[in-house]
């Protein structure tokens, strides 16, 4: 049996945050945010809106894609690191409100790399035989890391004073990150099926030795209390992240772990028709299609209007290339993403 993707779906929040608008709470620049990330604007939720909220969504557009209802679905893997609460997992929320028989909810947190890893757990289930139908969910909401009152209400119309100097510089201290994530929330379902078409080979890794590299300092089970005033105020809530060397590690290793699964599976990276990459940046994305000597037009990307959403982005990416088009029988896709962990990886994908 192959694991097929027999439908997909997005679920996006309403408020959009273009980077002029980032430049009225903070010193940052439209020009600065596009030359270094390629993020034009991204979007933010309601307030009240989780990734549950957004799943739901994503979720639903996808089972309906698939031809099905869902009641159909056997088992669910959610990957979010943005989840509602801390306990419970995300899984039993989008059980309740899809309505879902009494099956498994998996809750997954690969970050970056949710989705890729999700693909990897949602083919060996339905390898072993256990389940038939997985619905697979990336989901995030980024906006409550931000500092929202440091004026950040500002950009939903919640609020239309003036940004104070404090606040604004504030807010210029934690500017490199603040301005590359965005909310948002994409599902597949996957199905066993005879044929060639499916999953794999995949291939994931992990070194925690770099777990530093992209951290959040507070709100952490190793505090006491684990999350606390003063941690908000010193600004530990909002992870921290060692850029450049994220960067370096992700134009070097998602190259590989691509070369890597084309090598199993008997390709030459040229023979590749598409590759979709992790959205966390332009630069990033360029620099792997560079390294690979991919075409631009077989690596598309839409950080642009999104910003990175952490496990939603390949989701999302996955189904605004079906909608354009894009994707066609007989291709020979990879799915590739690196991300806090670390954790990267490459999935084979044939239509
Ligand atoms: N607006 C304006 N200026 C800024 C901003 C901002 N938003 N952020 C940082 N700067 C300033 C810095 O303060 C610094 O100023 P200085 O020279 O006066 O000290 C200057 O810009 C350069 O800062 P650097 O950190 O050296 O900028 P760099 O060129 O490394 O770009 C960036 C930063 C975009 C984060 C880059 O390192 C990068 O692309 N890293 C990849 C990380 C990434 O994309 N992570 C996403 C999440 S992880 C993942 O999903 C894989």
């Amino acid at each position: 049996m192959r694991s097929v993707i027999i439908g997909s779906g997005i679920g996006v929040p309403p408020h959009v945050i273009t980077n002029e608008a980032l430049s009225r709470l903070m010193d940052t620049s439209d020009e600065w945010i596009r030359v270094r990330s390629g993020i034009q604007e991204r979007r933010y939720a309601d307030p009240g809106q989780g990734s549950a909220d957004l799943g739901v969504i994503a979720a639903r557009n996808a089972i309906a894609d698939a031809g099905l209802t869902p009641a159909d679905i056997d088992a669910v893997l959610f990957a979010t690191m943005t989840p509602d609460h801390v306990l419970p997992g995300n899984g039993p929320l989008l059980q309740a409100a899809l309505g879902l028989r009494d099956i498994p909810t998996f809750d997954i947190r690969q970050q970056c790399s949710g989705f890729l890893y999700g693909l990897e757990l949602a083919d060996l289930v339905i390898q072993s035989g256990r389940y038939r139908r997985v619905l697979l969910v990336g989901a995030e909401v980024h906006s409550p890391f931000m500092p929202w009152h440091l004026g950040w209400d500002t950009l939903i119309g919640l609020s239309t004073r003036e940004i104070t100097e404090a606040e604004r510089a504030a807010n210029t201290a934690i500017r490199d990150r603040t301005v590359l994530f965005g909310d948002g929330a994409g599902a597949v379902v996957i199905e066993a099926r005879d044929g060639e078409t499916g999953l794999g080979p995949i291939r994931l890794h992990t070194d925690g030795t770099a777990a530093g590299v992209l951290t959040m300092p507070g709100a952490s089970f190793k505090r006491r209390p684990f999350v606390s005033h003063e941690q908000i105020d010193a600004g530990e809530t909002v992870p921290v992240m060692s850029g450049k060397e994220v960067f370096r590690t992700a134009v070097t290793l998602m190259p590989q772990a691509v070369r890597e699964v084309c090598g199993l599976s008997g390709l030459a990276v040229e023979d590749l028709d598409l590759l979709l990459i992790h959205q966390a940046n332009l630069r990033i994305i360029e620099g792997v299609q560079k390294a690979l000597g991919l075409p631009p037009e077989k690596v598309p990307h839409n950080v642009e209007r999104w910003g990175n959403t952490t496990a939603a982005t390949l989701p999302i990416l996955f189904h605004e290339c079906r909608q354009q088009g894009l994707i066609k029988p007989g291709m020979n896709l990879v799915f590739t993403a690196l991300g806090s962990g670390l954790h990267w990886g490459a999935a084979l994908y044939r239509t």
